[in-house]
C-alpha cells in the first residue's frame, strides 16, 4: 500500500519576488512595495501556522541584491531592523521559532544582536520554523559548509556537508514556490531544493495571499515524488525487490 499523501508539504521554502514591480505599477516608490512585501510574509505565516505547515523557508535578501542602488538596499536593511522589534512579539505568542539563515558578517552589529536575540526570544516555539534568508545565497552556503569541514579536517560527502548547511535543522524544502512570474532559482537553496517540487506564481509578492498559497499546495498534491523511483514502484504496484548493492 502506498502511504497516504500529506494534507500539506511539511516544508514550504519561498522566492518572495516582485515588491518592487507592485510599487512601479501603482508610481509608488520600491521600498513601498517592499513594506508591502512584508505585510504579505506576515499573512503568509499566519496561513501556514492555520494550515499545519511544520518548517517555512522565505529568500528575503540574496548576496546579489547588494548590488542594487544604495537606497534600497539601506532601506532594506531598515525594513529587517524594524521588523523584528515589529514581529517578534507575535512570532513569540504563536509558537513561531525563528532562524535568520545567511552571512551576518556584513550586517550591521547591532542588526546581527538583534537577529540572534530574535532568535534566542523564540528558540523553544514548536510550531512551525521560520526560516528567513538574509544575505543568504545557495553557493555561498555550500561553501560555508565545506570550508567548514576542512576547517575541521572531516572529510567532504553528501552527509557531512548535508549536516554543516545552514538549514541543517530542518529537512529539504517539498515545496518551492516562485512569485513574480520569473523561471529562475536565483541562487536559492541550490542544495537543499534537488528534489523540491516546483511552483511559479504570476502573482507579485503582496499579492500572495492564502487563496494563492492553497493553489500551490493544491498542485503540489497532484504531483508524483519518484525520487528516481518508477511510478509502480512509488504506488506500491511493484513489489519487485531492489538488488543493487548500497
Ligand atoms: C523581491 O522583490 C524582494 C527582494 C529581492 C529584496 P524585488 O525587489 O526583486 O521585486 P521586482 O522583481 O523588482 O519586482
Ligand atoms: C531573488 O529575487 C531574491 C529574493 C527574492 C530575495 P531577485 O529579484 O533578486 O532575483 P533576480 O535578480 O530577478 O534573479
Ligand atoms: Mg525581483
Amino acid at each position: 500500500m502506498a502511504t497516504p499523501r500529506p494534507i500539506v508539504p511539511h516544508h514550504v521554502a519561498i522566492v518572495m519576488d516582485g515588491n518592487g514591480r507592485w510599487a512601479t505599477k501603482r508610481f509608488l516608490p520600491r521600498i513601498v512595495g517592499h513594506k508591502q512585501g512584508l505585510d504579505s510574509l506576515t499573512r503568509c505565516v499566519k496561513a501556514c501556522l492555520e494550515r499545519g505547515i511544520g518548517v517555512l523557508t522565505v529568500f528575503a535578501f540574496s548576496s546579489e541584491n547588494w548590488n542594487r542602488p544604495s537606497d534600497e538596499v539601506s532601506g532594506l536593511m531598515d525594513l529587517l531592523a524594524l521588523s523584528l522589534s515589529k514581529e517578534v512579539p507575535s512570532l513569540n505568542a504563536n509558537g513561531v521559532q525563528l532562524h535568520f539563515v545567511g552571512d551576518r558578517q556584513r550586517l550591521s552589529e547591532k542588526v546581527q544582536a538583534g537577529l540572534a536575540q530574535a532568535e534566542l526570544s523564540t528558540a523553544s516555539n514548536q510550531r512551525l520554523i521560520f526560516n528567513v534568508c538574509f544575505n543568504y545565497g545557495g553557493r555561498w552556503d555550500i561553501a560555508q559548509a565545506a570550508q567548514k569541514l576542512a576547517s575541521r579536517g572531516e572529510a567532504i560527502t553528501e552527509l557531512s556537508l548535508d549536516r554543516a548547511m545552514a538549514l541543517a535543522h530542518v529537512p529539504d524544502p517539498d515545496l518551492l514556490i516562485r512569485t513574480g512570474g520569473e523561471l529562475r532559482i536565483s541562487n536559492f537553496l541550490l542544495w537543499q531544493a534537488a528534489y523540491s517540487e516546483l511552483h511559479f506564481s504570476d502573482k507579485l509578492w503582496p499579492e500572495f495571499d492564502e487563496a494563492a498559497l492553497d493553489e500551490a499546495i493544491a498542485v503540489f498534491r497532484t504531483r508524483e515524488r519518484r525520487f528516481g523511483q518508477t511510478t509502480a514502484q512509488v504506488s506500491g504496484h511493484d513489489n519487485t525487490p531492489n538488488t543493487k548493492a548500497a
